[in-house]
């Protein structure tokens, strides 16, 4: 977060000659941000997108959404000839001797992977590949489950092209790790990269690619880069519905479970990263994502016990702020809910799988009016909740939401939140603080005369006190 901010401002231009030629198909996170990291290598790199307004958006040199650093780095790569954007796919392909699938692969409506993009973007590559003599490595760097490489993307781009796969042209897979927020650091400095490969020529060349990059790389088959991508959200939302499950179960012991965290995961076999409980994971993958490999473990007939009971905890876990809320305001009804944030987390104006929009429609079917505030998410949230009948009111800032509430729930951890104190919540009709991802020192804003309550947090004394009388 904080940090993204001093790292990009810290990035000078590399003085690279310009490599490799490389088009990303898809200008969402993975395909412009990975992009931004292969052309600060010193590559050329054209991103391809259907949509004209972000293509426009990339080369007047700034980025379609919001990520911190990013619209600086974008504006000095187009600047420098590094990057550009383009609808035109065929001649970015004829141009290129890496093509990077990295297009949207959403949840279907029963919850597994939907392949779409997949395919369309899969055939539009075997046609562009038609007219052409060169080798060239196809590489899906989109999260899809595994065989999808072998069974979806290279016979779409055989067909189209009537060329043959490790013969005519090479093929990857190369998940791709970054987390928003701070995405920047996923591409320039990568923990770890896999390469997924059909065959050695393939992944020679993209492990090539990858040369500047410090970090372990991995070669692995095709199956296993696209499993290794799934095990890794898998075990991250694990983590997150295991520590939100302690939490329920220390509010009950009065234990405060960050207090619990800190103790476990200084384990080194655990680790402390992950264990924040609070109102659930969003974000366009986790829940995607555990979702799609539970569906593709039920499809190969493996009965996903964890990834089910993962995604059922995070699933209930918004509600609990809208427990704990009522548990101090009693009936709902009329009240003027505060939420401080509808982005899926800080540091980034994505909404996809928010817990805000959990919360805000049970606090609508109870008769509330949800009165919110995000620093960037709000243009995208009203998007998202176009149509949808909900009691919901914007604000201009924090305080603006806090003026006159009833409670006020905080759903993600923007830093402007992090620094509200008992002044500002007296601006409410009744100060009740009800912080989903713990963020504020519930015990000095209790002596303070607000009353907080938290996800996993133990109470004051004199609360437990009170409520056991
Ligand atoms: P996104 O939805 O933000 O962007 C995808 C882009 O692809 C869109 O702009 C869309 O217009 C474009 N597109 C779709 N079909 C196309 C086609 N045929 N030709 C050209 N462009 C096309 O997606 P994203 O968040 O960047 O995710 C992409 C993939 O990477 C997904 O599989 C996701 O699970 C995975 N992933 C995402 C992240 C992340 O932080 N968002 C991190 C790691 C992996
Ligand atoms: C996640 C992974 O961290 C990336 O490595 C991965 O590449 C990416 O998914 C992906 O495949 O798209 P992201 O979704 O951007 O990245 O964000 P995270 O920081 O992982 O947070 C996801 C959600 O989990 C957020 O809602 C966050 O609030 C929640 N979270 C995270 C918790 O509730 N507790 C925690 O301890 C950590």
């Amino acid at each position: 977060m904080d940090d993204a901010h001093s790292r990009t401002r810290r990035i000078n231009l590399s003085k690279g000659n310009g490599k490799h030629n490389i088009a990303m198909i898809g200008a969402g996170y993975v395909g412009l941000v990975s992009g931004v990291g292969f052309a600060y290598h010193g590559n050329r790199v054209t991103i391809v997108d259907v949509l004209e307004d972000k293509v426009e958006k990339i080369n007047k040199g700034a980025s379609p959404f919001y990520e911190p650093g990013l619209d600086d780095l974008v504006n000095k790569l187009v600047n420098g000839n590094k990057l550009r954007a383009t609808t035109d796919l065929d001649k970015a392909v004829h141009d290129a001797e890496f093509i990077f699938i990295c297009v949207g692969t959403p949840m279907s409506d029963d919850g597994a992977i939907n392949l779409d993009y997949i395919r369309s973007s899969a055939r539009s590559i075997g046609n562009a590949l038609k007219g052409t003599k060169d080798y060239k490595v196809i590489v899906a760097k989109s999260t899809i489950v595994p065989s999808t490489t072998e069974k979806v993307i290279v016979p779409a781009v055989e067909k189209a092209s009537g060329k043959i796969a490790g013969r005519d042209f090479g093929v990857c897979m190369n998940p791709e790790f970054l987390a928003e927020g701070d995405a920047l650091k996923g591409a320039l400095e990568p923990d770890r990269i896999v390469i997924g490969a059909l065959d050695n020529k393939s992944g020679d060349a993209l492990e090539g690619l990858y040369a500047p990059f410090k970090c372990p790389k991995l070669r692995v088959d095709l199956r296993a880069a696209e499993m290794i991508k799934y095990a890794s959200n898998s075990f991250l939302a694990t983590k997150i519905s295991f520590s939100n499950e302690v939490a329920n179960i220390c509010e009950k012991y009065g234990v405060d479970v960050y207090q619990v965290m800190d103790g476990v995961g200084l384990d080194f076999r655990i680790n402390p990263r992950f264990l924040r409980a609070g109102v659930g994971f969003g974000g366009s993958c986790f829940p995607k994502d555990v979702s799609a490999l539970a569906h593709a473990a039920e499809d190969a007939g493996v009965t996903p016990a964890i990834l089910k009971a993962v995604l059922e905890i995070n699933d209930r876990q918004p509600y609990r702020a809208v427990e704990l809320v009522e548990g101090v305001l009693r009936s709902l009804k009329g009240k003027r809910i505060a939420i401080l944030g509808l982005s899926f987390k800080p540091d980034t104006d994505d909404i996809r799988f928010t817990r805000a929009l959990p919360i805000i429609e049970a606090l609508t079917g109870k008769g509330a009016i949800s009165v919110a505030y995000d620093p960037k998410g709000m243009p995208n949230f009203k998007a998202l909740t176009k149509g949808k009948k909900l009691n919901i009111e914007y604000a201009n800032s924090a305080r603006e939401a806090l003026d006159g509430a009833d409670a006020a729930i905080i759903q993600n951890e923007w830093s402007e939140f992090k620094k509200l104190t008992a002044m500002d919540f007296k601006r409410m009709r009744t100060p009740v603080v009800i912080d989903g991802r713990r963020i504020l020192d519930g015990i000095s804003l209790e002596k303070a005369g607000v009353t907080y309550r938290g996800i996993g947090w133990k109470g004051n004394k004199e609360t437990i006190l009170k409520r056991l009388k």
